[in-house]
C-alpha cells in the first residue's frame, strides 16, 4: 500500500514537471488561429460548464416575458453583442470568425443553457475567451433585458429584430457614464457614439442605422444577392468598430471594392 501511494506520488510529480518544462519551453501555442487539442478542449468546456452551472443555480429570474425587458434587451444587443454573437440578416462578422473560441452565434442559439446561466456568463464574462463581463459597467436589470431578448432571437426574423431595435431607445444601462466610456469592446471610436448621445442625438442611433443598412432590408439583400461573391459579410455592429461608415470581411478573393447601399463606393487594401 505504501508502495502504491510512493509510486502514484512519484509519478505524479514526474508528470506535473514534464508539464511545467513543456509549457516553459514555449512549445505550446498561444495563437488564436492554432485550435486547442480536442482533450484540452473538452477539458476546457467541461470546467467552464461546471463553473458556470455551480455559480448561477440560485440566481432568481425575473418575468422574461416582460415585453418592456426585451424590448430594452434589443437595443444593447444590438449596440454591444452583434459583432461577435451576429443576428437575424448578420451572417458572419470580422470578430466572429477571427475569436477562438468562436463566439457562438446567438441569433440561431438564442440562449441553449438556463436563463440563469445565460445572466451569469453576461454579467461576469468568460476568462481567456473574449466574451467581457458586462457586469462592469451594466445594471442588472439591463443585463436581464438582454436575457430575455436572447430567448425570443432565435424566433425572430431580420424585419422583427429591427423593428425592435429601433423600438428600443437604443442603447442603454445601469453604469455611471465615466465608467463606460469603453464598455463595448468592439468599439475603438467610443467617443463617436457618446458624442451621439452628448449632442442630443437618439442614443444608439448609429446601432440602428448600421442595422438598418447592413441587416437584410430587402434592399440590403437585394444588394447581396447581386454580388458576385456572395459573401454576406456585412456587420451590424462594424461601423462604429472602426468608425467608418463600414468595415468588411475581406474574404473575397478577388475584389477589393464594392458599392454600400448609400452609393459609397469602398475601397480595400488587400
Ligand atoms: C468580443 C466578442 C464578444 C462580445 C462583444 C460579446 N461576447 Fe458573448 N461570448 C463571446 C465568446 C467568445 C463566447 C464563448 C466563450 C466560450 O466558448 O467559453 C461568448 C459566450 C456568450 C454566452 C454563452 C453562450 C453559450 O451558450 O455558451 C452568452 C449568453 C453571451 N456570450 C452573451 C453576450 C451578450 C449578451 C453580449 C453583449 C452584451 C456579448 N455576449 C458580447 C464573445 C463575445
Amino acid at each position: 500500500m505504501k508502495k502504491t501511494i510512493t509510486t502514484l506520488l512519484v509519478a505524479g510529480a514526474a508528470g506535473t514537471a514534464a508539464i511545467l518544462a513543456g509549457a516553459y519551453s514555449g512549445v505550446i501555442n498561444v495563437g488564436a488561429d492554432d485550435p486547442h487539442h480536442p482533450a484540452v478542449y473538452a477539458f476546457l468546456s467541461m470546467a467552464r460548464d461546471r463553473s458556470i452551472e455551480a455559480r448561477s443555480k440560485d440566481i432568481v429570474v425575473p418575468d422574461l416575458d416582460d415585453e418592456n425587458l426585451i424590448r430594452g434587451g434589443a437595443g444593447n444587443y444590438n449596440a454591444m453583442c452583434v459583432g461577435c454573437h451576429l443576428a437575424p440578416g448578420v451572417e458572419l462578422t470580422e470578430l466572429s470568425q477571427a475569436l477562438y473560441p468562436a463566439p457562438p452565434n446567438l441569433a440561431k442559439i438564442g440562449i441553449d443553457a438556463s436563463p440563469a446561466s445565460a445572466f451569469w456568463v453576461i454579467k461576469h464574462g468568460i476568462k481567456a475567451t473574449g466574451m467581457p463581463a458586462w457586469g462592469k459597467s451594466m445594471g442588472d436589470e439591463y443585463i436581464w433585458g438582454m436575457v430575455a431578448f436572447l430567448s425570443q432571437l432565435p424566433k425572430i426574423d431580420a424585419t422583427q429584430y429591427q423593428a425592435l431595435v429601433a423600438a428600443s431607445g437604443g442603447h442603454q444601462h445601469g453604469g455611471g457614464e465615466s465608467q463606460t466610456r469603453n464598455h463595448d469592446g468592439l468599439d475603438g471610436s467610443n467617443s463617436d457614439h457618446h458624442g451621439n448621445v452628448a449632442a442630443g442625438g437618439e442614443p444608439g442611433r448609429r446601432g440602428i442605422a448600421a442595422a438598418d443598412h447592413h441587416g437584410g432590408s430587402a434592399s440590403e439583400s437585394d444588394h447581396h444577392s447581386a454580388s458576385s461573391n456572395g459573401d454576406d459579410h456585412h456587420d451590424g455592429s462594424n461601423s462604429s468598430s472602426k468608425g467608418s461608415s463600414a468595415t468588411d470581411d475581406h474574404a473575397e478573393p478577388s475584389s477589393n471594392t464594392h458599392t454600400h447601399t448609400d452609393g459609397k463606393v469602398h475601397v480595400h487594401g488587400s
